[in-house]
């Protein structure tokens, strides 16, 4: 029999960080498989998913853009991803050997959160797109206070609150930052190439967290404004070790070796 591997599917794939994360997990363990990139374009996505049902050495996917909602069709929904996040980014084959669809963002987003008090705190969220959805479906689990979610299309930040029974209000970008114990970033802006989230943090009280989802740059503006306020910061790469982890768990069946994230981080940032 060959290695057991698990593989991250996407068009275009070859930018992503997961090889290098499940990698050096699986080196750090001394576990044998693998784990690759493989380019899937949106065409090919059913017979991939009918090829690797059939293989035995396949313990599953990492699934991103562009087939987050699509791969739903090809697994089954077990843990109702559908109708709460919306899209799945992780498919393993679940103890009675059926393919499931997960999504791990949620979990990965969340627990650097642990740390925190936020039960019935009011949060600020930048953002209703995928992103977004993940974050205020693990916000509503922590169940945190009122939600300010700023979006660009203010109707669809709406909506969105309103779907995960949050309370609180959509606002579009640019409006004051009201005092919240969190503020998450869950858009794209900040990110190398794409304009800066310029956001006024005066309002926030001294024990708030900002938490950034864009890892390239780490320290992004929004990042930069709130240390400089001396408040705690959460960055990107937290959340995309987070999901990881959690994905790695349900590969390989153990937990990854967390203790070493200052080793992987320097790997990930070179
Ligand atoms: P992702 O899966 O990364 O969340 P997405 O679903 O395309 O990607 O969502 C992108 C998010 O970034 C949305 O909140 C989007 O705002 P709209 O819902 O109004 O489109 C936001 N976004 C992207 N580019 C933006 C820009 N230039 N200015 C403001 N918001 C932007």
């Amino acid at each position: 029999m060959a290695l057991p591997y698990a593989e991250v599917i996407g068009d275009p794939i070859a930018h992503s960080k997961s090889p290098k994360i499940h990698g050096f997990w699986l080196k750090a363990l001394g576990i044998e498989a693998d784990y690759r990139a493989t380019h899937v374009t949106p065409d090919a996505l059913p017979a991939y998913f009918a090829a690797r049902k059939a293989d035995p050495d396949w313990r599953g996917c990492n699934i991103t853009v562009p087939h987050k909602i699509a791969a739903l069709d090809h697994v089954e929904d077990r843990e109702d991803v559908r109708t709460t996040i919306g899209a799945t980014n992780t498919a393993f084959r679940d103890v009675d050997g059926a393919l499931v669809g997960t999504n791990t963002d949620a979990a990965g987003f969340a627990a650097p959160l642990k740390a925190f008090n936020l039960a019935g705190r009011p949060v600020t969220v930048i953002g209703a797109g995928g992103a977004g959805r993940a974050v205020l479906y693990a916000l509503a689990g922590i169940g945190v206070g009122p939600v300010t979610l700023f979006n660009r299309n203010v109707d669809k930040g709406a909506a969105l609150l309103s779907s995960f029974g949050l309370e609180g209000q959509a606002l579009p970008i640019g409006d004051a930052v009201p005092p919240s114990a969190l503020v998450v970033n869950a858009t794209s802006l900040g990110m190398t190439g794409q304009p800066v989230l310029d956001l006024d943090l005066s309002a926030l009280p001294g024990d708030a967290v900002v938490y950034d989802i864009v890892y390239a740059p780490l320290e992004t503006a929004l990042l930069a404004a709130a240390r400089a306020r001396g408040l705690a910061t959460i960055d990107g790469l937290e959340m995309l070790i987070g999901q990881a982890a959690v994905a790695f768990e349900r590969f390989f069946g153990t937990t990854p070796p967390r203790e070493r994230d200052a080793e992987l981080r320097a790997i990930l940032l070179r």
